[in-house]
Parts: structure tokens; C-alpha cells; sequence
């Protein structure tokens, strides 16, 4: 069906030769493949169009006999992409480590399922990486470049008409961008955090499912995933098939959290559905408790260290027991995840410990200072009274000189 991927190789270029002088959109790509990863790779028009580069005359050069596809229709655009990229053998001979399963992958996603049944609004391969401009997934001017896949989804997930079409909410991409996550990336450009397809896959983009969800977000938040995992909520969730971890932070608009969250309170996502007097209520309660104890002592602490440096007390030691504790502190709220106050309580038992050493330090040095004053002061006082002394030794001596001196 599509012309002999051998066809690469031919010498000649008179497509691009005669299509640079066209006007219009049949001019086609002249200016946009010089930087097409494609053209840079050697290959030309006819490898992907097929054709005879050779021949001037265009109802030669463009003849079906000598397998000319010239634009293909847009469903059938994954399977000409997939000539090349769904074929090893071929793909090794320019980058054995590229790999050459996207079009499988696509074939399995709710776009590559939709397209084969005939649907022109889903996304094929052009969709998302442009056509004769193609470039490098790791060039940051391609449309897949991290931070660029947000805005690449939105184009359609933004469009209201065409959504509605397909029965979606168009909600996704002003959720994100307004996340945590969102903002890590998109504003502070820190490309640890995910994106859109670090969640749906990229050529295999489709919705998690909920208990897949966890594994996710397990990519990167492995802690929090593990300790849910042994919790007696990873149960719960899966009778009554709630999503793990999207039941409390949510998907697109995931925040920064806060303690706030967790107890119950306005704010929290425990009282959402544990009633007063439940053991989960109690739990809560206990958590927050163990938390804000914590967060006391830890404060404490730091006031106990400001004081000694007020003093010019090195309290370099105790800073490191404090930096423990605050380390604790992070752990408690990662282990709100076992749903296990003896758990969590472990975890902040070892951040007291460490933010009462810290406190104690602080008053050590504190005292030490005082200590060194009063030491000080009888210093100068004994000082005092060896000058007085010596003050009176002299005028004694002084009454007796005029006696020696006749
Ligand atoms: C001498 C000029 C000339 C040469 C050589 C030539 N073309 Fe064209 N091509 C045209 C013109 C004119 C059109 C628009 C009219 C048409 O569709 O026949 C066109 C149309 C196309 C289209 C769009 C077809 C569509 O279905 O919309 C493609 C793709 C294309 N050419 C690719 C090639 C390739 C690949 C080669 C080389 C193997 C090539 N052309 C050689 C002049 C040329
Ligand atoms: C990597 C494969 C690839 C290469 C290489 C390639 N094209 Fe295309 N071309 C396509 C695809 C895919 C389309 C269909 C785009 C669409 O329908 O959105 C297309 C469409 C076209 C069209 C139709 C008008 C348009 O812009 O949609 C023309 C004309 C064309 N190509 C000419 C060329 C010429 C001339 C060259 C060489 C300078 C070339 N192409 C190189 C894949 C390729
Ligand atoms: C819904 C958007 C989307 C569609 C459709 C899509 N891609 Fe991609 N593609 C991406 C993203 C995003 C990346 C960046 C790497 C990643 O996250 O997987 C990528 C990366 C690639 C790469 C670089 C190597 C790799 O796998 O990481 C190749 C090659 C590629 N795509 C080819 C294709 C082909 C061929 C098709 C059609 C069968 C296609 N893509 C369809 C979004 C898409
Ligand atoms: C004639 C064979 C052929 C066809 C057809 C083809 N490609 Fe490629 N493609 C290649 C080769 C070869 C490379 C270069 C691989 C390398 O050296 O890294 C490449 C590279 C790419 C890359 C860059 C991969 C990366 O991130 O490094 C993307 C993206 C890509 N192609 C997408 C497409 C899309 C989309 C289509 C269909 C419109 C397509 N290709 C059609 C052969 C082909
Ligand atoms: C060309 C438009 C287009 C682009 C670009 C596009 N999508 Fe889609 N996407 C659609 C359409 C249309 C559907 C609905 C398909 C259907 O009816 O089943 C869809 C469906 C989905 C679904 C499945 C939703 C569900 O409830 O089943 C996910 C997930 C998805 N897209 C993610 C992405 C991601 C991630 C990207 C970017 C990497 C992306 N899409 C880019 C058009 C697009
Ligand atoms: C942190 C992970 C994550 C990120 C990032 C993310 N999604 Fe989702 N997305 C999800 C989860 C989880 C669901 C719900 C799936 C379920 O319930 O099975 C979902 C659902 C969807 C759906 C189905 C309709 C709906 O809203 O429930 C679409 C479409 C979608 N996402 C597109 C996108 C697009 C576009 C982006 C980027 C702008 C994106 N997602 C970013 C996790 C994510
Ligand atoms: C690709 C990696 C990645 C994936 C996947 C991911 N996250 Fe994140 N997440 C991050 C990074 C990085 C941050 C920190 C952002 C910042 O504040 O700079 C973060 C922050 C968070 C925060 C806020 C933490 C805080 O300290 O307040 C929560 C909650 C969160 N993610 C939950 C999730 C959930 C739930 C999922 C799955 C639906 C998920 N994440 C998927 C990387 C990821
Ligand atoms: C989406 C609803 C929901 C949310 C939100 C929720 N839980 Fe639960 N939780 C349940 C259900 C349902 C059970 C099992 C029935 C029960 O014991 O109440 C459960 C069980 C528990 C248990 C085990 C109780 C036992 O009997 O052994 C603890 C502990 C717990 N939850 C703590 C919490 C904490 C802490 C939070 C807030 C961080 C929280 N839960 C948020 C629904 C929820
Ligand atoms: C029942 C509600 C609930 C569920 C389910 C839940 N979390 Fe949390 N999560 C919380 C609460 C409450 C906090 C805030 C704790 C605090 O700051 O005191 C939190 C904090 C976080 C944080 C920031 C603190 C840290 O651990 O670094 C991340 C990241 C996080 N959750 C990820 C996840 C992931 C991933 C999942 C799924 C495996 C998940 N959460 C499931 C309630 C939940």
C-alpha cells in the first residue's frame, strides 16, 4: 500500500525542486523541512510520499505507478508514520535506542480506537507532533518538548464544540495549569513534574482507570503510594472501587496541601466521611493532634536556638538535631497515609526527641552565658577588692613615709 521504505536512498529531489516554486498550500513544506528531523536525517518528499524523485515531469514523478500516496487521509496518517516507526529493522540503521512501539501503543489508546472507527476529531500522529516540521521529542521547540504537551492536549481538550461531541469535560487543562503540579512545570520549569502525558501516556493516552491511578502517581510519590498500600483504606478503596488517591487531592487541580486537610476541621478530607465517635473520626483527630504537638515542640525549639544565638553562641550542632526534627515532621505527614496513628505517632515520637535535644541545647547555652557573667562579675569584684587593698597599702605607706625620710 505505501511506496518501499528503500526508496530513501534515491539521489535526486525533484519534488522539492518543483514544489519550492508553487504557490500556496501546495507549495508545501520547503521552509518548515529544513528543520524537520526528518530532512536532517537525509531522508526526502518521496520517502514519505513515495513517487519518483528522479523524474521532472510531474505525471511521472507523481504517478501511482511508482507509488505515489501524496497527502494521505488523515485516518490512515498513523499507519504512514507507521511504516517506518513501527519497523525495527529499518529504524535501527539511523538510531537503534529509538523505540518503535508508538504505533502499537497508539493502536490501544482512546484515540488510536476512536480513529479506527472512523472518528476525524481524535488526535493522530500530526496532531501532536506537526507535519514537516517534525522535531525531536527532546528538542524544546517540539510541540512534545515537557513543557510544551500541555498546550499541544489542550488544543482540542479546550474546545468546547468538539468535546461536547465526544461527551468530555473541557475543564482538564485550566485545572492543571492552576495545580501544583501545574505551576511546578509550567511556571517554575521544573520538569519532574508531571504533565499530561506523564499520567495518560503519551501514544497510549487514555483515561487511568481508578485503581490504576495510585500507580501513577506511584511514579514519582512512591512513599505515600507504598504506605497507602498497607493501609486499611487500600481495602476500602477497592470495594467500593473509589480512585486511591484522587478521592482526597483530585486529578487536573491536585494542591499544595496542609495540615489543614487532615483532622476535622472545615478544611479536612477525613470529616468528608468519618462521622464524630467512628474510629476513623478518632484517628483524625489524633493525627492532627500528633502533628500539631510536633509543629509545638519544633517551634519551641527554634526559639530556644534564636535565643542563643541573640547571645553569639555557636549552636551549630543543635541546628542539625533541629533540621532532624523538621525532617520528622515532613515524614508524620507523608505516614498520614498508613491511616495508622501508631504509625504516625512512631514517626513524630522521633521528631520530638530530636526537637527537645534541640530546646535543651538552646537553654544550655543560654545558661552557659548567664553562668559566664556571674563568673564575670566576681571577677571584677574580687578585681575591686585587690585595688582597694593595694589603694589602702599604699596610703599606709604613704603616712609612714615622711618618719623615714627626716
Ligand atoms: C514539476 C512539478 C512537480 C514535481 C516534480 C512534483 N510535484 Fe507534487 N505537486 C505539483 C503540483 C502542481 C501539485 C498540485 C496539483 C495536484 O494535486 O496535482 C502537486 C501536489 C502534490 C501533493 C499534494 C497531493 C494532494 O493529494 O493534495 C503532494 C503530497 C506532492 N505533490 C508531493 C510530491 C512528491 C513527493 C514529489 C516527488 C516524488 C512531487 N510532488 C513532485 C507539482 C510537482
Ligand atoms: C515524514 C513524512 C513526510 C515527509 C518527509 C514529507 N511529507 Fe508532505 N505530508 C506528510 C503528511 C503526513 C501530510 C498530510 C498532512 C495533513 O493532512 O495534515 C503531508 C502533506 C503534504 C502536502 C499537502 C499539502 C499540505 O501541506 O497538507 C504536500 C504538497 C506535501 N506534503 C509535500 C511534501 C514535499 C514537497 C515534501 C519534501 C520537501 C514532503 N511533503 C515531505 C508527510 C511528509
Ligand atoms: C496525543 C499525542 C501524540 C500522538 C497522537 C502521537 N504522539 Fe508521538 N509523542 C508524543 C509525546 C508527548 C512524545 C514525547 C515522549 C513521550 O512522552 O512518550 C512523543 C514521542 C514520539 C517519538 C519519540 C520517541 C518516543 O517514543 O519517545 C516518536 C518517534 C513518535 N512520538 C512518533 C509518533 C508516531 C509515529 C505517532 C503515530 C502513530 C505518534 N507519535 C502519535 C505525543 C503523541
Ligand atoms: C520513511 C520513513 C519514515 C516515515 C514515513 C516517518 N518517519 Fe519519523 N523518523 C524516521 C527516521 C529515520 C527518524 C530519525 C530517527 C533518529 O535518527 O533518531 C525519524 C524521526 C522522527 C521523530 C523524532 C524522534 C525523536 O524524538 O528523536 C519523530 C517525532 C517522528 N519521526 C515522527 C514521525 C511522524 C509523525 C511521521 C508521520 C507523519 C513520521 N515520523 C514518518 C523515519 C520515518
Ligand atoms: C486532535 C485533537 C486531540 C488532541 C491533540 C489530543 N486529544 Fe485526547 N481526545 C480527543 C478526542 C476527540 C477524544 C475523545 C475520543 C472518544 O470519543 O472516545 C480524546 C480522548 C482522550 C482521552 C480519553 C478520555 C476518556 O474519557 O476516555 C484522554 C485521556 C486523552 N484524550 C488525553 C489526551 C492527551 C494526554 C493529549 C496530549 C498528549 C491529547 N489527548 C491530545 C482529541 C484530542
Ligand atoms: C497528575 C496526573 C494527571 C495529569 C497531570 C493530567 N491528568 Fe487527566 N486525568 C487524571 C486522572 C486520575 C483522571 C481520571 C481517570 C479516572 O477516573 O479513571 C483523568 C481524566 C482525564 C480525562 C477524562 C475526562 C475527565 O476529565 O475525567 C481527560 C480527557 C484528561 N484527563 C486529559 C488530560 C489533559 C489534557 C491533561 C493535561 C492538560 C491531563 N489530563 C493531565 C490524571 C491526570
Ligand atoms: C512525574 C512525577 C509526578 C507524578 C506522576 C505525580 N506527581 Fe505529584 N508532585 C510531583 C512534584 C515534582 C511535586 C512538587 C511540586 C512543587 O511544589 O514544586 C508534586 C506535588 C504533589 C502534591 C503537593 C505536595 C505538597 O507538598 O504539598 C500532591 C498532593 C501530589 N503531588 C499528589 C499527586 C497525585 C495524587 C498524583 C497522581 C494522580 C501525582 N501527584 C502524580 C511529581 C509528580
Ligand atoms: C471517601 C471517604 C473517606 C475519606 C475521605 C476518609 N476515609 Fe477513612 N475510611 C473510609 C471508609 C469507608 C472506611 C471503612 C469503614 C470505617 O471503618 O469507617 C475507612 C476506614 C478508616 C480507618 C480504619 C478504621 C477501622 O475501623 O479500623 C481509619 C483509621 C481511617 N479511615 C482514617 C481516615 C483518615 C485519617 C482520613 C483523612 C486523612 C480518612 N480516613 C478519610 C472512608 C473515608
Ligand atoms: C483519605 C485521604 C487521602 C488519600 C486517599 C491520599 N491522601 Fe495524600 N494527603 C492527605 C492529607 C490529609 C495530606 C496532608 C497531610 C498534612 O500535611 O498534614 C496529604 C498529603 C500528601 C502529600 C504531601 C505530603 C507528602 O507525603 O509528601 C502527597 C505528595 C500526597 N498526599 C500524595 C498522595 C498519593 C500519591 C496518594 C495515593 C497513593 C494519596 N496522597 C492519597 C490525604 C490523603
Amino acid at each position: 500500500m505505501w511506496p518501499a521504505v528503500s526508496a530513501w536512498a534515491a539521489p535526486l529531489n525533484t519534488c522539492a525542486e518543483c514544489h519550492e516554486m508553487l504557490e500556496g498550500q501546495t507549495r508545501g513544506p520547503a521552509a518548515l523541512f529544513q528543520v524537520d528531523v526528518h530532512s536532517k536525517r537525509g531522508l526526502t518528499c518521496a520517502d514519505c510520499h513515495g513517487g519518483d524523485p528522479a523524474a521532472q515531469d510531474p505525471t511521472l514523478s507523481m504517478a501511482l505507478e511508482k507509488g505515489f500516496v501524496g497527502r494521505p487521509a488523515r485516518q490512515d496518517i498513523p499507519g504512514f508514520c507507521a511504516r517506518c516507526h513501527a519497523d525495527p529493522a529499518f529504524m535501527r540503521r539511523f538510531n537503534p535506542n529509538l523505540p518503535t512501539d508508538q504505533y502499537a501503543k497508539y493502536l490501544t489508546s482512546q484515540h488510536g480506537k476512536a480513529n479506527a472507527a472512523g472518528d476525524e476529531d481524535v488526535a493522530v500522529c500530526t496532531s501532536c507532533h506537526g507535519v514537516h516540521g517534525i522535531r525531536s521529542a527532546k528538542d524544546p521547540l517540539s510541540p512534545v518538548y515537557a513543557t510544551n504537551i500541555p498546550g499541544t492536549c489542550a488544543v482540542c481538550h479546550t474546545d468546547a464544540d468538539l468535546m461536547k461531541r465526544h461527551g468530555l469535560p473541557v475543564n482538564q487543562h485550566w485545572d492543571y495549569a492552576h495545580s501544583v503540579h501545574g505551576q511546578a512545570l509550567l511556571v517554575a520549569g521544573d520538569r519532574g513534574a508531571p504533565h499530561c502525558a506523564s499520567c495518560h501516556g503519551s501514544h497510549e493516552a487514555s483515561k487511568p482507570g481508578a485503581i490504576a491511578v495510585g500507580n501513577v502517581c506511584a511514579q514519582c510519590h512512591s512513599l505515600s503510594r507504598d504506605l497507602f498500600a498497607a493501609s486499611p483504606h487500600k481495602m476500602v478503596h477497592e470495594a467500593l472501587g473509589l480512585p486511591e488517591c484522587e478521592v482526597c487531592h483530585g486529578n487536573h487541580a491536585i494542591q499544595k496541601t496542609s495540615d489543614e486537610m487532615l483532622g476535622t476541621g472545615p478544611e479536612s478530607f477525613c470529616a468528608r466521611c468519618h462521622e464524630p465517635g467512628s474510629k476513623g473520626f478518632e484517628t483524625a483527630q489524633a493525627m492532627r493532634a500528633a502533628v500539631e504537638d510536633l509543629k509545638a515542640r519544633i517551634q519551641g525549639a527554634e526559639e530556644s536556638i534564636q535565643r542563643a544565638h541573640h547571645f553569639g553562641m555557636d549552636m551549630e550542632d543543635a541546628e542539625y538535631t533541629l533540621h532532624e526534627a523538621s525532617s520528622r515532621l515532613t515524614q508524620t505527614r507523608a505516614y498520614v497515609h498508613s491511616f495508622s496513628i501508631e504509625k504516625v505517632k512512631s514517626v513524630a515520637g522521633e521528631g520530638l526527641a530530636h526537637a527537645d535535644e534541640a530546646r535543651k541545647a538552646g537553654e544550655k547555652a543560654v545558661e552557659e552565658v548567664y553562668f559566664r557573667r556571674k563568673g564575670l562579675w566576681v571577677t571584677v569584684a574580687l578585681l575591686g577588692i585587690f585595688v582597694l587593698a593595694l589603694i589602702a597599702k599604699i596610703r599606709s605607706m604613704d603616712k609612714k613615709g615622711p618618719t623615714h625620710s627626716g
